[in-house]
C-alpha cells in the first residue's frame, strides 16, 4: 500500500499529523460546531477529551496498517489547525477522501486547495487508480469542491451516509471520482 506523505504544502495550507495535543485548538476551531458536523458521519463535540482520544487514533493509525490518513490543514506560516482532510486507501486500487473547515475560512477555496493536491498525488501512485469522494445532496459547497477538484459526478448513492446531527436515517449522497 503507497504511503502517503506526513506533510504536504499547496498555495496557502500546510497538511500535517494531528497530534493530541491539537485538542483544544480543532475543538475551538470546527469539532463543536454543529454547523461544520451538519453533514459529516459524527455529531458536534461537546468536550476536548473524547476529541483528544480520536486525534491520538488518527496520529496511531499514520504508524499501522489501517490505511487511514488524516491530516490537519493550517494556513501557511500558522500552527492553528483550520479543518482536516482524511484519506482512505482501500483495496483494488480505490482512494477516498473526506475534508472540512472551520466556517469562518469557507468560501475561500481552500477544501479544494487541499483536496486537488491530494488527488493528485495519490492518482500518481502506481497501485492507486481511483480517487473519490461523496457528499450529502443537500451540502452543494461539497459537491463543488469535488468538481473543483476534478472529481466528475457519478450519481447518486440512496441512503448511504448517517449524518447524525441530523437524525438517524441513512442520506441519499453525490459520489464523484477522478480515475486514470
Ligand atoms: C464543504 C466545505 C469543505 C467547502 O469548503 P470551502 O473551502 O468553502 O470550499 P471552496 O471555497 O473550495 O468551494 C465552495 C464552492 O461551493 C460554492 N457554494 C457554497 N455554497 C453554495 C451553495 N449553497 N450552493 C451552491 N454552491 C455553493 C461556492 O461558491 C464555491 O464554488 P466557487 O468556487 O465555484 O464559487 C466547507 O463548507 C465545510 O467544511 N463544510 C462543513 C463540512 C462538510 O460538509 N464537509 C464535506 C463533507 S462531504
Amino acid at each position: 500500500m503507497p504511503r502517503p506523505p506526513a506533510t504536504f504544502a499547496t498555495a496557502r495550507l500546510v497538511g500535517r499529523v494531528p497530534r493530541e495535543a491539537d485538542a483544544p485548538a480543532v475543538f475551538a476551531a470546527y469539532a463543536s460546531d454543529p454547523e461544520v458536523t451538519r453533514y459529516l458521519s459524527w455529531p458536534p463535540y461537546e468536550r476536548v477529551e473524547p476529541l483528544a482520544v480520536f486525534l491520538r487514533e488518527c496520529a496511531a493509525n499514520w504508524e499501522n496498517d489501517s490505511g487511514h490518513f488524516v491530516w490537519l490543514l493550517c494556513l501557511k506560516g500558522t500552527e492553528t489547525p483550520i479543518g482536516c482532510i482524511g484519506l482512505k486507501l482501500e483495496g483494488g486500487g480505490k482512494a477516498m477522501f473526506g475534508y472540512l473547515l472551520a466556517k469562518k475560512f469557507w468560501r475561500h477555496g481552500l477544501a479544494a486547495e487541499a483536496l486537488t493536491h491530494l488527488v493528485d498525488w495519490a492518482l500518481a501512485q502506481p497501485g492507486i487508480f481511483r480517487a473519490y469522494a461523496f457528499c450529502d445532496t443537500e451540502n452543494p459547497s461539497s459537491a463543488r469542491v469535488m468538481e473543483k477538484a476534478g472529481l466528475t459526478r457519478e450519481g447518486i448513492l440512496r441512503r448511504w451516509h448517517i449524518a447524525p446531527t441530523l437524525g438517524p436515517e441513512p442520506r441519499d449522497c453525490i459520489v464523484c471520482a477522478k480515475v486514470r
